[in-house]
């Protein structure tokens, strides 16, 4: 019997040690007993982090939607599949049952094929936070196509390069979206993006804020009128194991986004297993992740982790503070939520509110707590543990990444003892590995070092989209035959895993991973900057906040600093998204480099985070004046 469910300590480092000692027998194991296969593997693993290439299950046949909904049909029809919650509490919350989800899905998927898409196919989905959008992914996966859904806070510009880089076929939307008092046009946003999209054949758009928007005549087609026509039959695709399941795009430290490719068989197997053991999740339990699922831990832990074990899955469309600060409390109250899943940006922001809303609300359904996206402060952790947890709820801080497709490093809540900022114990197959900066492993504990994996697990992304190479390089070269994390990490005395952040130029501002060269691009589109730099300095609810140097062109103008701030932070808005603004802009006369030419960023970073004491030698910069200059006009 394969030990799908963990229960206490022993039986995890019982476990963990079969699946380093037998990662095959392991893996096949919890594989055969618990998912529904159309055809089993040849070969579990094969692998080889030179090339990159890794393959779990070849030869195995499968649809993931068989495992998500139809193999639920009979024991679990009339559950809740979806609990949605939408932005306005007076709006009653939706139940879609499982023979809903089936039926709904179904529907969808005809809708897809009837627009001319087939297996493998791309098709980007760009929607809020409502059922469609979990239901479009899935009738994705029903027939095949590959989705890439871009979060829908993205500019038409990011929008643009991300159907444009994988050639999306077709393009899910809705009207409008609601985000607390605001309404965002949606559409106009996908109009202006697709001006540049010439793959792009037709426009699905569901009706949600029913906004009057423009309707390209041959191209745009209102969703609605074409799911109440179709079937509410369908059948699945057979997919093999390997084959793509989906593009996620994630920052990298160039311009251009990373189209990170998730595959089927290892992907479900993964992210079902973390999800059970991770959440300790029973039949009856409401789980809700409040990541939105343009986000990797949306895909992982609101779709496809939560439905293939038969879940509940609450999907929210609000924000924490629409209409006030207590709005998640009442959500947990209201729909007796057992796990809660959120972000330590999240947290800090409810901390500050004080405790009222939240006394005002019975949480006692709640029994793990989750968090995820960025390292956890001890003050956070205390008062999620604390004010939210009443001491009873063990956290789980899971690290894990865009990349590694689930969750890595985690406490199993009431087997694995928590302690305050550590991610503790790798989960079940994961190896992780300390490196120092020689390449050499840092072996022992009370040791920090760059955090790589140095054994494959099923759900790790296969590839780049269209650019395996990059994928090569940016992984698998800084250390030999190993998977490197671009974070750095502690082990404690006990072994105990403690994140420190990322060690490269991708910054984690409120959760999210922002790429510093995109953002650099875009203020250099400006007319009058000369050159531009950007660090994160520590922000007491975003975590990190984004501290841009600018350098202008001498034009001999005088220059407004207050209207060019204002107009640097448009053009980022445009061209990437709100998420991305500067929170603090400094006119430099110059940015600090080396002989090379390279931006010194450790002294910005330190002059931004006002921790000056120990600079380091400046004096062969090659114009160490400037230092001086920046450190007199921080702001
Ligand atoms: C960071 C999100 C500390 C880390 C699932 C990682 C964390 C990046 C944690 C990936 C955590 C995520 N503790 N840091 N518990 N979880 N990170 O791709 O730097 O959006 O490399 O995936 O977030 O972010 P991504």
């Amino acid at each position: 019997m394969s030990h799908y469910h963990i229960k206490h300590l022993e039986e995890y480092y019982q476990v963990y040690r079969k699946s380093v000692r037998e990662p095959e027998n392991f893996w096949e194991e919890i594989a055969e007993e618990h998912f529904l296969w159309r055809k089993k593997w040849d070969k579990v693993l094969s692998w080889d982090f030179t090339k990159p290439e890794v393959k779990w299950f070849e030869g195995a046949q499968l649809n993931i939607t068989e495992n998500c909904i139809d193999r639920h049909l009979s024991t679990r029809g009339d559950k809740t599949a979806i609990l949605f919650e939408p932005n306005d509490p007076n709006e009653p919350a939706e139940h879609i049952t499982y023979r809903q989800l089936y039926e709904r899905v179904n529907q969808f998927a005809n809708v897809l094929k009837e627009q001319g898409i087939q297996r493998g196919d791309r098709v980007c989905i760009y929607v809020p936070m409502i059922p469609e959008l979990a239901i479009s992914i899935l009738a994705c996966a029903r027939i095949g196509a590959i989705h890439s859904v871009v979060f829908a806070g993205f500019s038409s510009k990011a929008l643009a390069t991300r159907i444009n880089d994988s050639e999306c076929k077709l393009v899910v939307t809705a009207d409008g979206s609601y985000r607390g008092a605001k309404t965002i046009d949606l559409k106009g946003i996908v109009d202006e993006a697709l001006q540049n999209c010439p793959s792009v054949k037709s426009v699905l758009v569901v009706k949600r804020t029913n906004e009057d928007v423009h309707m390209e005549a041959g191209r745009d087609h209102w969703l609605e009128p074409l799911l109440d026509k179709a079937s509410k039959e369908g059948k699945a695709e057979i997919m093999n194991a390997e084959d793509p399941l989906f593009i996620l795009y994630t920052s990298g430290s160039t311009g251009r986004p990373k189209g990170m490719v998730h595959t089927s068989a290892g992907y479900m197997v993964y992210t079902a297993y973390t999800f059970k053991n991770t959440f300790q999740y029973r039949e009856h339990d409401i789980f809700w992740c409040t990541a939105d699922i343009g986000w990797i831990t949306g895909h992982s832990y609101i779709v496809y982790g939560p439905l293939a074990n038969g879940a509940t899955t609450v999907m929210f469309e609000g924000v924490p503070s629409y209409p006030d600060f207590g709005r998640f409390w009442e959500i947990v109250q209201k729909h007796k939520v057992t796990q809660f899943y959120t972000a330590p940006t999240a947290i800090r922001a409810l901390a500050k509110q004080g405790v009222e809303l939240v006394d005002k609300y019975d949480l006692s359904s709640l029994k793990v707590l989750g968090s995820v996206g960025e390292p956890i402060n001890e003050e956070a952790w205390h008062w999620y543990n604390d004010t939210i947890g009443k001491g009873k709820s063990p956290i789980v801080d899971t690290w894990w990444q865009t990349e590694t497709g689930g969750i890595m490093i985690t406490p199993i809540p009431f087997v694995t003892p928590t302690k305050p900022t550590y991610a503790t114990l790798p989960f079940i197959g994961v190896q992780p590995a300390l490196m120092d900066d020689n390449g050499q492993e840092i072996k022992g504990n009370q040791v920090d070092g760059k955090l790589c994996i140095k054994f494959p697990w099923p759900s790790m992304a296969r590839t780049i989209w269209g650019d395996h190479q990059r994928y090569k390089d940016t992984y698998f070269s800084a250390f030999e035959n190993k998977y490197f994390t671009g974070d750095g990490a502690l082990r404690d005395e006990v072994g105990y895993y403690r994140i420190t952040g990322r060690v490269d130029d991708v910054i984690i501002v409120s959760g999210h991973n922002l790429g510093t060269a995109p953002i650099e691009d875009a203020i250099n589109e400006h007319p009058a900057v000369s050159e531009s730099a950007i660090v994160g300095f520590p922000h007491d609810v975003k975590g990190n906040a984004l501290y841009g140097y600018v350098t202008l062109k001498d034009t001999g103008e005088s220059r407004n600093h207050e209207n060019l701030r204002k107009e640097i932070n448009q053009l980022i808005t445009d061209r990437i998204g709100p998420i991305a603004k500067l929170d603090k802009i400094q006119f430099t006369q110059g940015l600090p480099k080396t002989r090379s030419g390279k931006i010194m960023r450790r002294i910005l970073r330190k002059i931004a985070s006002n921790d000056t004491s120990n600079l380091g030698d400046t004096s062969t910069l090659l114009n160490p004046e400037v230092v001086q200059e920046i450190m007199d006009n921080v702001l």
